[in-house]
């Protein structure tokens, strides 16, 4: 059955701007952020803690079991416990590396993910989001950016967050993640099939957000391209400005003189009258010579509703006249 709302899925390697980009669409569109990454670090956290070793067997077995991994409004909860903040150390980083070749973990975390994802309505962040656990999202991503640029965003990252580490250092610490990654035998990095791949070496992550939002703006559109509101405004404003034009050609002069407690009120003039001169009195009486175009009662009825004050030449001195342009 077609879910209500979609699954999105955004893959690719460390530092290429994924957990910013996924937190904002989550926010944007109000569906939930599952940063799979997050959980394996709980889970990497949990096996640190309790000196179980990274390698498959009865004890690592035995630990899994029981282990609660939950996320929720953006944290990380692990057998309840807020570890949103003590999985982002380096340490943890490392040790998930490893952590997350090992099958019995995998098996542990995918069903949690796919569970989350299954109502659809989120916004999956990871490795393999879009290759194993959800390859039938609605919609797919792949970020990607050069390993110069990824290592100043991490090195800017851990400086923020008060820690100084030389570009080189970071860079061979992602360049061995990228491996570790992409070689792995269980769910290896990789572009997925049907992905909208985007290079954000030199994007900001507002324009990489708008690039991906457009294309979910698609997605949920069936695949057809947005109306082009603006193009279609454009288009019909040049007609109804003729139009407008064209049918109500008259323009106000010499309101300069009209006071604003006494409006002279005291005629309208168009070319349709005799000489275009005919003066016809706001009171009115029907014009001298012939009948008042409608154009010609049009504005009187604007110098009417404009004006309050009786008819009479006010002390500016002129005349309140309507004319056609
Ligand atoms: O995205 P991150 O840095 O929080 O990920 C931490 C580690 O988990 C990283 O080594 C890659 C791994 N990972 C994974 O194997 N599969 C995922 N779906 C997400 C992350």
């Amino acid at each position: 059955m077609p879910r209500k709302n979609p699954v999105i899925t955004i893959d690719g390697p460390a530092g290429a701007g994924k957990s910013t980009v996924a937190r904002v669409l989550a926010e944007r569109l109000g569906y939930t952020l599952i940063p799979t990454g997050a959980m394996y670090r709980a889970l990497a956290l949990s096996m640190m803690r309790s000196g179980v070793p990274a390698r498959e067997g009865a004890e690592l077995s035995a630990h899994l079991a029981p282990l609660s991994i939950v996320v929720a409004a953006g944290h990380v909860y692990l057998n309840g416990e807020d570890v949103t903040e003590s999985i982002r150390s380096r340490e943890v980083a490392q040790i998930t590396s490893e952590v997350t070749t090992l099958a019995s973990v995998r098996a542990k975390v995918t069903p949690l993910q796919r569970e989350m994802a299954a109502e659809g309505g989120v916004v999956l962040e990871g490795r393999d989001t879009g290759t194993v656990v959800c390859p039938d999202a609605e919609v797919k991503f792949y970020l990607t950016a050069s390993l110069e640029a990824r290592a100043r965003r991490r090195q800017a990252e851990l400086a923020a967050a008060g820690t100084s580490v030389s570009l080189a250092a970071i860079t061979s610490e992602l360049a061995a993640r990228d491996k570790q990654d992409e070689t792995r035998e269980l769910a290896p990095l990789r572009r997925p099939r049907g992905a909208i791949e985007l290079d954000t070496s030199d994007l900001t992550a507002d324009q990489v957000v708008e690039r991906l939002m457009s294309a979910i703006e698609h997605h949920k559109n069936g695949g057809r391209a947005p109306i082009p509101w603006n193009r279609l405004y454009a288009a019909c404003k040049v007609p109804t400005v003729a139009f407008m034009r064209l049918m109500f050609r008259l323009e106000a002069i010499g309101t300069e003189n009209v006071p604003a407690h006494a409006c002279s009120r005291k005629a309208a003039r168009c070319s349709c009258f005799p000489r275009g001169h005919a003066a016809m009195r706001a009171s009115s009486a029907p014009p001298s010579r012939g009948r008042a175009c409608s154009r010609c009662r049009a504005a009187l009825r604007w110098c009417r509703s404009t004006c309050a004050a009786p008819v009479g030449r006010g002390p500016g001195g002129g005349a309140c006249l309507v004319r056609q342009r």
